[in-house]
């Protein structure tokens, strides 16, 4: 074990339990930071991985260090910063107190300023967007599982070179770009989704495999598209499709759509977007920072994003507990009404 290769994740939870396991797996010092709740639990069952190539691995408790706290992250030299983008304010101030000069701390989040936030409060530390292309379900306790393909994605910055090799050993590649609000916006278009899964109350497979689900997403992108046009921003590709053309093959007839978008259906059956584990829980999701951007974006440009916007609106009211599984039909009715 390098003691130079001390890692913290703040935010045990899907993809910080993930990440870390598999740096652990590949000699990382790895300290989680969680909730009390999650810190028994992995003290209890230790950290399982598994992915859907078959991968596997497991990380005994006391290969980890375990914390509920800032004071636990005192002393790494990367932070991966893990938790819903409405807690990185508080987790950027928490961190504000501990953290030395010249720490790297990456944003593993979905949404567009996280990295901005936490650079605020560390203006002494590297701070820099990240992303996690692919999807994590927990199977058990203390079990978390890669349901999706995908590698890691990062601002291109001289201090993540040297961390390239143990991402690479531990199966997560870690990609560099040098144009990462293009990820970003690629990725927040895929996330269009999230709100609809949660509200189809499905798995996102069986989700994909019903018509007026695939046009509710179509919907959500087109419009999107629209206003990313507007205001001259390019979205990089993260399909095999170029984002231009994902809405008309979700639009496809079933038995064209099941034919050609073969790889969009070679998801695990159990994964489903995180928004549905918010509702799940009770928890406030990140729809604000997801299809609130799009809404946000078009009133800037003095227009506006009604399907984004109704998307906004039906996750606040579920997440006010007026919870309700729209079928297909029923959601596209509604995001179509005016
Ligand atoms: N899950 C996925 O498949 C996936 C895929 C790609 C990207 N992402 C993105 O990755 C980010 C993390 O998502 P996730 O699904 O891993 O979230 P998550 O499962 O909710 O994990 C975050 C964990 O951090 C905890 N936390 C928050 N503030 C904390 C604090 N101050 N101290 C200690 N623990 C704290 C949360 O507890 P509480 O719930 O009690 O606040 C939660 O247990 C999000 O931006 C998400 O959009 C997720």
């Amino acid at each position: 074990m390098n003691p130079d290769d001390a890692v913290c994740v703040y935010g045990a939870g899907h993809i910080g339990c993930y990440v870390g396991a598999r740096l652990a797996a590949a000699g990382a010092r790895v300290t989680l930071i969680g909730r009390a709740r999650v810190v028994d639990e992995l003290r209890r069952n230790g950290l399982g991985y598994s992915d859907y190539l078959g991968r596997r691995g497991e990380v005994p408790a006391a290969a980890l260090q375990l914390g509920t706290g800032p004071e636990a992250a005192a002393g790494a030299a990367l932070v991966l910063v893990c938790v819903k983008s409405g807690s990185t304010a508080e987790v950027a101030a928490l961190l504000g107190t501990v953290l030395a000069p010249g720490t790297v701390v990456l944003s593993l989040q979905n949404g567009l300023h996280n990295a901005e936030v936490l650079a605020r409060r560390l203006p002494a530390c590297a701070v820099l967007a990240g992303m996690v292309p692919f999807n994590v379900v927990p199977l058990a306790p203390g079990r978390y599982h890669q349901a999706t393909q995908g590698q890691l994605d990062a601002r291109r910055h001289e201090a993540l070179v040297r961390w390239q090799p143990l991402f690479a050993r531990a199966g997560l590649a870690l990609a560099l770009h040098d144009d990462m609000p293009a990820v970003q916006w690629g990725k927040l278009l895929l996330n269009l989704n999230n709100p609809i899964n949660a509200l189809s109350g499905l798995p996102i497979r069986a989700m994909l495999h019903d018509t007026a689900f695939r046009r509710c997403m179509a919907l959500a992108q087109q419009e999107a598209l629209a206003i990313l046009r507007a205001a001259g921003i390019r979205p990089a590709r993260m399909t095999p499709l170029p984002p231009r053309w994902v809405p008309a093959l979700l639009r496809l007839p079933d038995a064209l759509f099941l034919r050609l978008a073969q790889r969009m259906l070679a998801i695990d059956p159990h994964a489903r977007s995180s928004m549905a584990d918010d509702l799940d829980k009770g928890r406030v999701s990140e729809v604000d920072f997801i299809n609130g951007e799009i809404v946000a974006l078009a009133r800037r440009l003095g227009r506006e994003a009604p399907v984004n916007a109704r998307l906004v609106a039906l996750m606040r009211e579920a997440e006010a507990g007026a919870r309700k599984v729209w079928t297909g039909p029923q959601l596209l009715a509604r995001l179509r009404a005016g």
